[in-house]
């Protein structure tokens, strides 16, 4: 099958800063690509360049096989790439189900099959009891479920997901990383996830990348890149310290890594 993106040597620079240094890397179509790398690495540019909300200074995306340099982010979600946000980017004033309606509002689909959409989406996560509070009073978690659920309104086959369990509470959490699963698995859609949370990611992905300085300097299992020592040399030796290391499942199991 076709890989759903092909990104070849891209790069994005803001000013003296070179937040993307040559970026390739292939996603294959059902799959789950993790993305860690300390503050400021280059994360969440990666993500706003791959949906169109930054245009590359050079290099190819292909998504599909198809190049989207020159989409935009509403045009690119109608092709089926959607995108959360590091701090949920829900609107607050309107209603949780009317948040579900955005994404479609140029869609060419019936009012029925749209309303019809939001509401499944709001049970798959869990949200279908609350679909008429604002948004406002939704918890962090609660908000970030929403827009899981919004971000696969379109039917992605592709979704960039920016730090999804960051502050979360666990039980919704759990509750998101089964609904990823499942999604990859039931819907086929492909995944980047933003994480610095490795056994998070050692659940979804098979393959991860570790970015620095705006490059990739390690890709493999999710264990194989948290052992690696530059990923290691590039958190601890990142302002911030110790606090910045990923954290690995051999350290939650009880600190036996050596
Ligand atoms: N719009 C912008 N204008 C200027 N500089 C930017 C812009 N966006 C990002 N940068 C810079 O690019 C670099 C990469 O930032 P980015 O936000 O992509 O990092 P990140 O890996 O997502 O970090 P974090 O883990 O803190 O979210 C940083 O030096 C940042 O200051
Ligand atoms: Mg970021």
């Amino acid at each position: 099958m076709e890989p759903v993106l092909q990104v070849d040597s891209l790069s994005k620079r803001f000013g003296s800063i070179v937040a993307l240094d040559r970026i390739s890397f292939t996603l294959e179509a059902g799959s789950i690509l993790g993305l860690i790398g300390p503050n400021g690495s280059g994360k969440t540019t990666l993500l706003n360049t791959l949906n169109g909300l930054y245009r590359p200074d050079s290099g190819e995306i292909r998504y599909l096989g198809r190049p989207t340099r020159n989409l935009r982010p509403h045009q690119l979600a109608l092709l089926g790439i959607s995108r959360t946000f590091q701090t949920a980017r829900v609107f607050h004033t309107l209603t949780v189900y009317q948040n579900m309606l955005i994404p479609l509002v140029h869609a060419r689909l019936s009012r029925n099959e749209v309303q019809e959409r939001a509401r499944q989406l709001l049970t798959f996560v869990g949200l279908e009891r609350s679909q008429a509070l604002p948004a406002s009073e939704l918890s962090g978690g609660q908000q970030k479920l929403l827009e899981f659920a919004r971000a696969l309104m379109t039917e992605p086959r592709l979704v960039l997901m920016d730090e999804p369990f960051g502050g979360v509470h666990p039980e919704i959490k759990a509750l998101l990383l089964e609904r990823i699963r499942e999604a990859q698995r039931e819907r086929q859609v492909s995944f980047i996830i933003v994480s610095h949370e490795i056994p998070d990611l050692m659940s979804l992905a098979r393959t991860v990348i570790c970015m620095s300085y705006g490059r990739i300097i390690a890709r493999g299992t999710p264990q194989e890149v948290s052992e690696n020592p530059e990923v290691i040399a590039a958190y601890l030796g990142h302002p911030g310290g110790q606090g910045q290391r990923p954290a690995t499942s051999l350290e939650q199991a009880g600190g036996h890594a050596s």
